[in-house]
């Protein structure tokens, strides 16, 4: 799961039906300010959401300001997560009474895995908010604001996938007028494999997986809607499995060959995945399908045998490397990246630079790297040898380093090559528009804004710090990524 430390706006790409003729779509008009943080499965369910409140008579808004109900979507997985929820209720409050002042009404709701750790605590730490939602329960965000409003606090943290799920596919069945190109797609939620400094387990529950026949409905209605991009989405998402319509039981790997054969789907990632779920079929669709792009996120997080059997990641150093081999013995070409943990408890220095080697070994295309940091109710947290803070920043610094020229070493080696880019968006100048390359890395080249939404072949030219630069190569077909 990737996760980024600072918020990420929501892409709220509005894909609410129009054609919606509800009643309750005849209401007044109201704004919703959605902030999202974490991981991508956050910034799906912020979609989600912004799509139900849709025929509530809710439209998106950037400006807080004007918001008649402001939402956080919320991330556990970091330090100090709840609190900074907390201080963040402490500036909204404000704005809450500048509006109440004018005579407006500002409802505010909490949702995501903060949401759901902390439940009624939110409520009584924060009196401000009106709606406290776990992640399963976003297709009653409707009925769940109409108690809100009428006076009633309300808490609502159950683990009701199914229904979640259920309700996603009836979404499906009405398709959107259009979406953006790149698009993720949950398949799977919640994780059992219980490392022990993860919150992920109990704050998303057990592995529920969704039908063959859910997914496969709602990428064909994504691909109507214009999206030629897929990522399914799963805290464990090659532990996604299911009964095939041959009666047999499908994994990752057969799913992506049936969801390659959708049309107009030109591209399929998959995002995040545990090493002891990588199996044969889904290497093999690595090797066999073009629409599989050459990149795979594979957390490690550690390169010491003592230290990943106490994180209980249920697979040697050793297991890695030679699962390694067989992924690129496939896919020669993959990019492979990673996330790792410094400083958990107990780890040494020649833990540490056992994990220093690992990443020599691999060379990584990118990875995310985080100090440990003790999640209440994790058996890490009760362990008595943890490392000191600033052991812990100068290996992340040092382990940051050797990524960052791994990093560059692998953008440096797209110089002068030509493949596919799927465009997404208008780029930061004039003229400049950004998409991205078959290996997840961000692509600026200046050409017409009628090129979003579609792939075409780029030469890159250089490279910066994060992106590529490259320019347009008209007429070559059969390229990487297209
Ligand atoms: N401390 C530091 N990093 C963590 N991660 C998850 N839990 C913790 C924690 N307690 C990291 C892991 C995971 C990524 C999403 O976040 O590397 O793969
Ligand atoms: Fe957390 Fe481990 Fe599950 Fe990933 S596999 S979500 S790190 S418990």
């Amino acid at each position: 799961m990737a996760v980024v430390g600072e918020p990420v706006e929501a892409t709220l790409d509005n894909t609410t039906s129009k054609t919606d003729t509800s009643a309750s779509a005849a209401l007044q008009p109201k704004k919703v300010f959605m902030r999202t943080y974490g991981c991508q499965m956050n910034v799906y369910d912020s979609d989600r959401m912004t799509d139900v409140l849709g025929p509530e008579g809710f439209t998106t808004t950037e400006n807080m300001e004007d918001a008649d109900l402001v939402i956080l979507n919320t991330c556990h997985i970091r330090e100090k997560a709840a609190e900074k929820v907390y201080s963040e209720l402490g500036r909204i409050r404000k704005v809450k009474e500048e509006r109440a002042r004018q005579g407006k009404e500002m409802m505010i709701g909490v949702a995501g895995c903060v949401a759901q750790a902390e439940g009624e605590e939110i409520s009584r730490r924060a009196p401000i908010v009106d709606l406290v939602i776990g992640p399963q329960s976003y297709h009653q965000l409707p009925k769940l604001l109409k108690t809100a409003r009428d006076g009633t606090k309300v808490v609502e943290t159950e683990f009701d996938i199914d229904a979640k799920f259920k309700h996603l596919s009836e979404r499906a069945a009405r398709p959107p007028l259009k979406r953006a190109p790149s698009a993720f797609l949950t398949v799977q939620e919640g994780c059992d494999k219980f490392c022990t400094f993860c919150v992920v387990p109990y704050t998303r529950g057990a592995e529920v997986s969704r039908s063959v026949e859910q997914i496969v409905t709602e990428a064909e209605q994504m691909a109507v809607a214009g999206v030629r991009e897929i990522t399914l989405l799963g805290q464990n998402v090659n532990g996604w499995h299911g009964a095939g319509p041959d009666g047999n039981s499908w994994g990752l790997g057969r799913l992506l060959y049936r969801l390659s054969e959708i049309d107009g789907l030109d591209r399929l990632r998959y995002t995040t995945s545990h090493p002891r779920d990588m199996d044969d079929e889904l290497i093999q669709a690595h090797r066999d399908l073009k629409t599989l792009m050459p990149y795979l996120h594979l957390p490690v997080q550690s390169g010491s045998d003592s230290i990943l059997a106490s994180m209980n990641r249920k697979h040697t150093r050793d297991e890695y490397f030679r699962l390694i081999d067989r992924i690129r013995e496939a896919a020669p070409d993959i990019a492979l990246s990673c996330d790792f943990i410094v400083g958990f408890p107990g780890e040494t220095d020649q833990d540490f630079q056992d994990t220093m080697n690992l990443i020599r070994r691999v060379e990584f295309g990118s990875a995310f790297s985080f100090k440990y940091s003790q999640r209440p109710g994790t058996p890490g947290a009760l362990m008595d040898n943890q490392v000191d803070e600033d052991i812990k920043s100068a290996r992340l610094a040092e382990l940051q380093e050797l990524v960052a020229q791994q990093q560059t070493a692998f953008n440096a080696s797209r110089i002068n090559m030509t493949f596919g880019v799927l465009f997404e968006r208008k780029g930061r100048m004039p003229g400049q528009i950004v998409g991205k390359s078959p290996w997840l890395q961000p692509v600026q080249v200046d050409a017409s804004e009628d090129l979003i939404g579609t792939i075409q072949p780029v030469e890159i030219l250089e490279i910066g710090r994060n992106s590529l630069f490259g320019q347009l190569k008209p007429g070559h077909h059969d390229v990487v990524g297209q």
